[in-house]
């Protein structure tokens, strides 16, 4: 798969005149760079640390962030820029690893501080300047780092300091060059928005243009010119990627788009009805839902490894995909729910400085198998933009916030053996957890919850009768990029709610239990 630098010109230059590019030097938080970027308004790529001065200048951006990372600027095999970048006459702002390598350009040494720092410190500003203006003479900014800068050679005036870093922030003389040692991307950093805004806005010069209306228009465009006559194929999950790639498709080709669901019998309560309720009865896409619960279920039966379900599942998916992708002969593209934070995560260089985290399902795997052409609308975007737009677009509130759901479906939270009547029991259960949480005001703030069946019975009294019964397991957790997470509080009162309707309405159940792990060394699924 190509690295993030690598990308379509059409996709690079889709806010074309106003781009801030962030080089990674293998920083943990690059993507939270460009989102801040992009919350002024200002469109943002991440690109690999060793782009070429002639690929930058071919790309023209407005400016350069160069991103902190785990090495020293000294040691060997550090990442290291491409010398010219300092010479292209382009605001380069360095974050912490960045800023160390932009002023050692300049002829600063950096060794290693003093003492580490890491987390919240106060930060004085000595000469305010642009990039500090409307920054209050004192603030709390987070750090992290060992290496410091040492010296400003004759370049360099200081911005900013610590109490133990006299250079927290600095700028050249005579370049726009600027420095920050602490890192403004992080919501601990009290004025790091506006840090980055002054950077893009003043030092930079960007107006912020980018607004979710134009990407729309301008996305539209562009796939009426790459799809022309023919048509595309786009699957449905019911959740809030896929629906927003389709609503953006019918909107630019209308009738040219085919809409594939594979109703698996795996799916949450009520979602194949949404999605026919959307495509079919209000977007009028040709909608084809696929019945595939019975051969689902054929092909489960008995099994119990989690990998395994997965397996079958994912075979059986693409089987009954491509089946029906068969009816619909001249279509020649395949659309995909791809995002920004899998592009860059699948996509990154395997020998560059950030190891690859994930891989995601969403990159690869289907085209290659059905041989069609690949369109990846929303690649260039963050979970909230593609929110953003699929309300724009008139996608229901329901399915824009829909908590995301795995692949696999409920196959993964009915632990043990998959049968029809114990899927009804999860979905029914699950439904309530919904229910309640939205009630209570907390669906969204929560980013992920469900239930999960347990593989055990557990002893009950119910009236004068003893009930041998299942268990079901209340999930719920806060996220950010859902690689680590930690269980969300929820309230008693709402958790008691949860339990007394479950076990009240749900045949079958008779014990509701909350998990409290979080992530690591739990995962969200259980299985
Ligand atoms: P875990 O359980 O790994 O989940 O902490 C992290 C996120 O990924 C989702 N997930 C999956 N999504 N196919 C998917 O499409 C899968 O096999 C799969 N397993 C987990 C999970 O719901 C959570 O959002």
């Amino acid at each position: 798969m190509a690295g993030p630098d690598n990308r379509d010109a059409q996709n690079v230059t889709a806010a074309d005149e106003e781009l801030i590019l962030v080089l990674d030097f293998g920083s943990q938080t690059a993507q939270l760079i460009a989102r801040r970027v992009r919350e002024q308004n200002v469109f943002c790529q991440i690109v690999r640390h060793d782009l070429t001065v002639e690929r930058i200048r071919e790309l023209a951006p407005r400016g350069l962030i160069l991103s902190g990372g785990p090495a020293s600027v000294y040691g060997s095999g550090a990442p290291q820029p491409d010398p010219g970048i300092f010479d292209l006459d382009i605001p380069i702002l360095g974050i912490c690893y960045g800023m160390q390598l932009a002023c050692r350009s300049q002829g600063s040494q950096v060794s290693p501080g003093d003492t580490r720092e890491f987390g919240r410190t106060a930060c004085r500003v000595v000469e305010p300047g642009e990039l500090f203006a409307g920054v209050p003479a004192e603030s709390i900014v987070w750090m992290s780092h060992g290496d410091q800068v040492q010296d400003l050679s004759d370049h360099f005036t200081a911005l900013a300091e610590t109490d133990t870093c006299p250079f927290a922030a600095v700028k050249h003389h005579t370049r726009e060059i600027y420095g920050l040692q602490f890192h403004p991307e992080v919501t601990h950093t009290e004025h790091g928005g506006t840090l980055l805004g002054n950077f893009v806005r003043s030092i930079c010069g960007c107006r912020g243009s980018w607004r979710m209306s134009e990407f729309i228009a301008r996305e539209v465009e562009a796939l009426r010119a790459r799809v022309g006559d023919k048509r595309v194929i786009c699957g449905l999950s019911g959740g809030v990627d896929s629906s927003v790639v389709a609503a953006l498709l019918y909107k630019a080709i209308g009738s040219q788009l085919s809409c594939i669901l594979v109703d698996n019998g795996l799916l949450r309560a009520g979602e194949a009805d949404s999605v026919v309720e959307t495509f079919q009865n209000h977007f009028q896409t040709d909608l084809h839902v696929v019945p595939a619960e019975d051969l689902f279920l054929r092909e489960l039966a008995g099994v119990t490894d989690p990998q395994q379900k997965r397996k079958i599942i994912g075979k059986l998916f693409i089987d009954v995909f491509r089946e029906e992708a068969k009816s619909i002969p001249d279509a020649e593209f395949l659309a995909q729910g791809t995002l920004y934070p899998d592009v860059i995560e699948s996509g990154a260089d395997p020998d560059g400085p950030a190891a690859t985290i994930k891989t995601h399902h969403n990159v690869g795997g289907l085209p290659d198998e059905l041989g069609f052409e690949l369109i990846e609308p929303l690649r260039d975007l963050f979970k909230d933009e593609v929110r953003a737009i699929g309300l724009e677009l008139g996608l229901p509130e329901q399915m824009v916030w829909r908590h995301p759901f795995p692949g696999p479906g409920l196959a993964v939270r009915c632990l043990g053996e998959i049968r029809k009547e114990r899927l009804e029991t999860l979905r029914e259960a699950d439904a309530i957890v919904i229910d309640e949480l939205t009630k209570a005001g907390l669906y969204r703030e929560i980013k992920q919850a469900f239930a999960v069946l347990l593989p055990v019975q557990s002893v009950g009294v119910m009236g004068d009768d003893r009930t041998y019964d299942d268990v079901i397991a209340v999930r719920a957790v806060q996220t950010d990029d859902f690689m680590t997470a930690d269980w969300y509080p929820i309230p008693y009162e709402v958790l008691g709610r949860i339990s007394t309707r479950i076990i009240n309405s749900v045949r079958g159940v008779n014990r509701v239990t909350y998990d409290i792990s979080s992530k690591p060394p739990s995962t969200i699924e259980w299985e």
